[in-house]
């Protein structure tokens, strides 16, 4: 009698080769592995064969680039997600979309449930879950690492039992998961927040003590929040942020040190590269100083806020992610022009930017011949704006500061 199939989340390395066959003997499932190409720039067709001759029934192999551009990373600029004001949700980002095709994969199969390789104390997990349950309530989802509570040691005995090829090369003393977007790097010594990351952590930027002594110009051309043209060439999504990966990195821009919030209640200390993302994500804020109004601006601010906790939570396919692009989507239509950025010894700073939609104006601004800011009209207003403060400090803040009632919410110590 056929067996029931899973699909199996597979990156080639040791965690989920294991969980080929650790899924095979525990839930007695044929095992179907699914790669997506995240441009994580890995080599796929030796993977599928890895996974085959681990075990898999069925290796299959997809090229998702373009998709993770146009609908994850691009929303994600336009909506300017910065998890915690500092990680630009690389990871966060590709858990939605793999899910996604796996739920496509399991239909196309027939498979019952999926699995993935993602640990019990990550956000992963939850990002992973949560999209599979709801797009296809049905699929069971399975998480070997998550179930198994293996020390290293008793998962390469394991592997060495089962004839689970194991590179011979070192495995890296981090815990490490790229795409596009950014590297990811955890685990080893990083766990010591006071310690300051190791040459070898970074692989994407060099040491901004290394950088070249010249700075170099980029010109970021955005069609509505979309980045298009970079120094005049028209790229697709993949291509420009290939591209300014490499001139980011070459410059060490793109290096991010951050203690975070995980959903799971823990901090923990994360590294980041991200060249291409940090660079559009400031680019993408100057454009936007220059042609949102003060109020859109500073409503846009809360979204973000809120957008890239929902990334980060897992919630991208909640209906509440979709009213919130829905604003953003039409916050951006003005989002048109380009911005000069300067790659610098690890820095990226704004060098000038330009709009046809622009809100600046040079007859209000200037200070020299040709003003036309209304200057006798200031007074009335500043009358007017000022009145309820002059209000407040007479009836108020003037008459002495009265002693203050403690409002206590705690029960005393020792109660
Ligand atoms: N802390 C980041 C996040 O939660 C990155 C996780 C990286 N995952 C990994 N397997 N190294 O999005």
């Amino acid at each position: 009698m056929a067996r029931d199939k899973v699909i199996l989340a597979y990156s080639g390395g040791l965690d989920t080769s294991v969980a080929v066959k650790w899924i095979q003997e525990k839930y007695n499932l044929d095992v179907i592995t699914f790669t997506c190409d995240l441009g994580q720039g890995r080599e796929l067709e030796g993977i599928r064969q890895k996974a085959l001759k681990t075990g898999a029934v069925e290796a299959v192999i997809k090229d998702a680039r373009n998709l993770f551009v146009d609908y994850f990373v691009w929303p994600s600029l336009l909506a300017g997600t910065m998890y915690e004001g500092k990680y630009p949700l690389a990871t966060a980002l590709g858990r939605p979309l793999i899910a996604w095709q796996m739920v496509e994969v399991a239909r196309e199969f027939g498979a019952v449930a999926v699995a993935h390789g993602c640990t019990g104390k990550g956000n992963d997990q939850v990002r992973f879950d949560v999209s599979v349950q709801t797009l296809a309530p049905h699929l069971k989802v399975i998480a070997p690492v998550r179930e198994w509570h293996w020390t290293r040691t008793e998962e390469l005995e394991y592997a060495a039992q089962h004839g689970i090829e194991v590179q011979a090369t070192k495995q890296s003393i981090y815990s490490v998961d790229q795409n596009l977007w950014g590297r990811s790097i955890e685990a080893g010594v990083l766990e010591d927040p006071w310690v300051a990351p190791p040459a070898d952590t970074y692989q994407w930027t060099v040491d901004p003590r290394q950088a070249p002594d010249a700075p170099i110009e980029v010109v970021i051309e955005f069609d509505q929040g979309r980045p298009t043209v970079l120094d005049g060439e028209k790229l697709d999504g993949v291509s420009l942020i290939e591209k300014l990966n490499k001139l980011g990195g070459a410059h060490g821009v793109g290096r991010v040190d951050h203690v975070e919030n995980r959903l799971v209640g823990i901090k923990s200390r994360e590294i980041y590269e991200a060249p291409a993302a940090i660079i559009l994500h400031k680019a993408h804020q100057e454009l936007e100083y220059l042609t949102l109004s003060r109020q859109a601006q500073r409503f846009k601010t809360y979204v973000s806020q809120t957008c890239a906790d929902i990334i980060y939570d897992g919630l991208w396919f909640s209906a509440f992610h979709q009213d919130l692009m829905g604003f953003v989507e039409k916050n951006q239509r003005f989002v048109t022009g380009a911005v000069r950025m300067q790659l610098y010894k690890g820095g990226c700073n704004v060098m000038g930017r330009k709009s046809d939609y622009s809100l600046y104006s040079p007859a209000l601004a200037t200070y020299e011949a040709g003003d036309q800011f209304p200057h006798e009209t200031a007074v009335g207003f500043i009358k007017i704006h000022g009145l309820a403060q002059q209000t407040q400090a007479r009836q108020q803040l003037l008459k002495g500061e009265p002693s203050v009632q403690p409002a206590r919410i705690m029960p005393p110590a020792g109660s």
